[in-house]
């Protein structure tokens, strides 16, 4: 039997990988700009680090994750998203002891055991940044900036910024209670996800997809108007400091986000090209969540984007990444006594950064040119046997089918001259 690739994972190859490896660059690059430096941490967490951070109630410790016992018996989890590991590894490496605030990101695999469909796998991929040890408003701003620059220096424009608070533990009580109440005179109309959420986490009723919850959601009382005076104030001042760096948002008052410990500003990125899956980037502020990992009560902030919602998203607007790299030269060897000489060749060719390649199938000439067209090389050097006696190489323009010959210790010079000169030192 075939083996295939776990449902709702796959492999991701050239020329698709060359245009992550292109993102990934630019996000690097955005990163610097701003300041993070880069964090890797484990794949596998304790579980009980994704309880207590996502939260018992929400769907993804209830149903997305990939849990099992380790042969000692531990309980351990393949992370479904890397706020939780940050935090821990925030306190574990004593990272509260270094200037403040820290500002970290990650780009890397996370996975949730989710119904697969377009934009959505069991494994997928995420940019993230985390900024731990801050409360000011303007960092706030500033990860929504990134994530909006990054977005801008990639073409693709038509994607709302949805914001809103949802406010502190002490404002939530209040407001918690208020929407209990009036969801109490609509459980008849949710569905029944939502009716469990109105027992454990009524706030997630708000955002449920479902037309019906969504209803009732629009009537809900508005969180806005149960603020407290810190929560209300840092909510203006974000939206202040938004409006300065001209970035256009709008108010969400039902993004509550599905994972337990955000606090104040949450906000979602998205695409209205993407469909159910619109959602390309989400975050927010999680002033509880080091303290919840057992460290002293210290603010936080940050967001991930879905690597693969983002390449969606780049598609659908006919924004072209790069492809394919293609061979700056071929090798086409005739017999054995060529092998030798060649790799030699290749070699010299390689310390100029040249992309260059050979045949290892002993196919014949004209099954050599066709794999070098394949590979769209751009020069083709013959080393064959009346070659190797005369001490020269021949060197064939892929373009016009020009050939030259040129002694072999010219070889490499007149190849970097054709090219214009230099490598480009991809
Ligand atoms: P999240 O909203 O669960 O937040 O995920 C962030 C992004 O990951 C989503 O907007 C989406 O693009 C992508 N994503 C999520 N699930 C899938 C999936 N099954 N397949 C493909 N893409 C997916 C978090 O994970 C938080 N840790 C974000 C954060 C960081 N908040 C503060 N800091």
């Amino acid at each position: 039997m075939l083996m295939t690739a776990p449902r709702g994972t796959r492999d991701i190859l050239s020329p698709e990988v060359e245009k992550w490896q292109y993102l990934e660059e630019k996000i690097r690059k955005h990163c610097r700009r701003y300041a993070f430096s880069e964090i890797r941490t484990p794949i596998i967490e304790h579980t009980e680090l994704f309880q207590r951070s996502v939260g018992e109630t929400t769907d993804i410790v209830q149903k997305e994750m990939y849990t099992f016992q380790d042969r000692a018996g531990r309980w351990l989890t393949l992370r479904p998203e890397a706020t939780a590991s940050t935090a821990r590894a925030y306190l574990e490496n004593n990272l509260f002891a270094q200037p403040q605030p820290v500002k970290l990101y990650y780009i890397g695999p996370m996975f949730r055991y989710d119904r697969p469909q377009a934009g959505r796998y069991r494994q997928f991929y995420q940019f993230g940044v985390e900024v731990i040890g801050t409360q000011d408003p303007a960092v706030d701003t500033e990860v929504i900036l990134l994530a909006v620059h990054l977005f801008a220096d990639l073409g693709l424009r038509d994607l709302e910024v949805h914001l809103n608070s949802i406010g502190c533990p002490q404002c939530r009580g209040a407001y918690r209670q208020e929407l209990r109440d009036y969801l109490a005179g609509h459980l008849e109309e949710l569905c029944p996800d939502c009716r469990a959420r109105y027992e454990q986490n009524p706030l997630r009723v708000l955002d449920c997809k479902q037309e019906r919850c969504r209803q009732v959601a629009r009537k809900a009382p508005e969180f806005s108007s149960y603020l407290c005076e810190e929560c209300r104030e840092h909510f203006q001042l974000v939206q202040g400091y938004l409006r300065s760096m001209d970035v256009k948002y709008q108010l969400n008052p039902n993004l509550v986000r599905g994972l337990d410990y955000y606090t104040k500003t949450v906000f979602e990125i998205v695409s209205r090209e993407l469909g159910a899956q619109a959602a390309i980037c989400g975050g927010g502020r999680y002033d509880g969540l080091v303290e919840e990992c057992g460290g002293q009560p210290t603010p936080g902030i940050g967001f991930a984007l879905g690597m693969e919602r983002l390449l969606l998203a780049l598609d659908n607007a006919g924004i072209k990444l790069p492809g394919r790299e293609p061979l700056d030269a071929f090798l086409a060897t005739i017999g054995s006594e060529a092998q030798a000489p060649a790799l030699k060749l290749l070699y010299q060719l390689r310390q100029h950064n040249l992309r260059v390649d050979k045949d290892y199938l002993g196919r014949s000439l004209k099954a050599q040119l066709k794999y070098a067209d394949k590979k769209e090389a751009r020069f083709v050097v013959i080393l064959g046997e009346g070659e190797l006696k005369r001490n020269v190489v021949l060197i064939r323009k892929m373009a016009t089918g020009e050939q030259e010959e040129v002694p072999w210790e010219q070889a490499v010079e007149k190849i970097l001259a054709e090219m214009g000169g230099v490598a480009d030192g991809k």
